[in-house]
């Protein structure tokens, strides 16, 4: 059995859902894979706290949930964070934009320390992924993401892992649920105030949307997959983004005569990234990726053209897929 010191900074609805699933998987993830995970530290936006013998992970589930911050728990820092001790690092803090943040900052230096990081935040890999794989190889530790595109769906572990050999010719992908809801709320004859208002509504829109609406999620999440598929080092600039703020309730009824529907898409395609809304006639794959689903196609040269979709409402298959990917840093599968 090997023990797993890990560290969990966020502890949001991504985090705390993985801290309900590794105490749920407790006794299978001990007999399938020989892991037990002891939680040494925490942190949210009032600090880090610290426990070498591991906190409950019950306890700090419904620590958060009665809305108390990690500053009232015990082995409470303000200022340290806790790397130290630990052999992993899962990092779910909100994505810092232009630069990566904090986020980037402190998964530079659990990698350099040898921490193994898994990641829910976008921000580190879409502004660093070169640096930070070479980082993990040079210090014998893991990295993966792979909850950082479309939640769930491992599209990332099928396209690079399990395509042996194969070429990606192109692929293109609905990656944002918000869009989807904004849109559909735009076919129904809202204006696109009240359609994001709607969306906010239903959980599916941040209070400030303007990171999906203005398909810079949607790209982060492109990037990301051509950077992992392509071995590349594409930065935000090399993508082509166009968000939905200009959507009209007319275009998408003109689209609808034409048998299309209208969606944010994002897009590789002869070595271009795009986002852009697009066109795609309703019963195509993308056509029929509504509401909480996202959807990829890829396109292969041996593979052939492969679809994954994923519904996810909340964040358990994103918390999962956290979880995954620190069995596969540290199973022997
Ligand atoms: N939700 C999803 O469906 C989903 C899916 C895929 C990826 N993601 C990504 O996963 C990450 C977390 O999402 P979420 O939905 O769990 O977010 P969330 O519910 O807003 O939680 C964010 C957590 O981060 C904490 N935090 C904020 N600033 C921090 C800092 N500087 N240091 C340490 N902790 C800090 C917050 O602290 P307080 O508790 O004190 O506010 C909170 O606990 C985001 O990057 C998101 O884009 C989310």
């Amino acid at each position: 059995m090997r023990e797993i010191r890990a560290a969990l900074f966020g502890l949001g609805s991504v985090n705390s859902n993985l801290l309900n699933i590794l105490d749920d998987r407790e006794k299978l993830l001990s007999e399938r894979y020989g892991l037990s995970f002891k939680i040494v530290a925490v942190g949210d936006s009032s600090g880090y706290a610290f426990n070498i013998d591991g906190f409950d992970k019950n306890f700090i589930v419904s620590h958060k949930e009665s809305g108390r911050p990690v500053s009232d728990l015990e082995g409470y820092t303000a200022k340290y964070q806790p790397l130290d001790d630990i052999d992993l690092l899962f990092e779910a803090t909100p994505v810092e934009p232009e630069t990566g943040g904090e986020a980037l900052e402190t998964t530079r230096e659990a990698l350099s320390r040898g921490v193994s990081v898994v990641l829910a935040n976008k921000g580190p890999v879409v502004h660093a992924f070169q640096e930070l794989k070479k980082l993990a190889a040079d210090n014998d530790c893991g990295l993966e993401f792979s909850a950082t595109v479309c939640g769930g769906l491992p599209v990332l572990n099928i396209a690079n892992r399990d395509m042996i050999a194969g070429n990606t010719i192109g692929f293109s992908g609905i990656f944002n649920g918000t869009c989807n809801f904004i849109l559909d709320a735009l076919a129904k004859g809202m204006s696109f105030e009240d359609a994001v208002t709607e969306a906010q509504k239903v959980g599916a829109a941040e209070a400030d949307p303007s990171l999906d609406i203005d398909g810079w999620d949607t790209a982060f999440k492109l990037l990301i997959l051509a950077n992992t598929m392509f071995d590349k080092d594409y930065k935000l600039d090399d993508v082509k983004v166009t968000g939905i703020r200009n959507i009209t309730t007319d275009m998408i009824k003109k689209e609808k005569e034409k048998g299309n529907k209208i969606k944010l898409v994002g897009k590789f395609e002869n070595g271009s990234l795009t986002v852009e809304p697009t066109a795609v006639p309703v019963d195509s794959f993308l056509g029929n990726c509504d509401g909480w689903e996202m959807g990829i196609e890829i396109h292969s040269d041996i593979y052939g053209i492969s679809y994954h979709k994923l519904y996810e409402k909340e964040p358990i298959p994103t918390a999962a897929s956290m979880m995954r990917d620190a069995v596969n840093i540290f199973a022997e599968i």
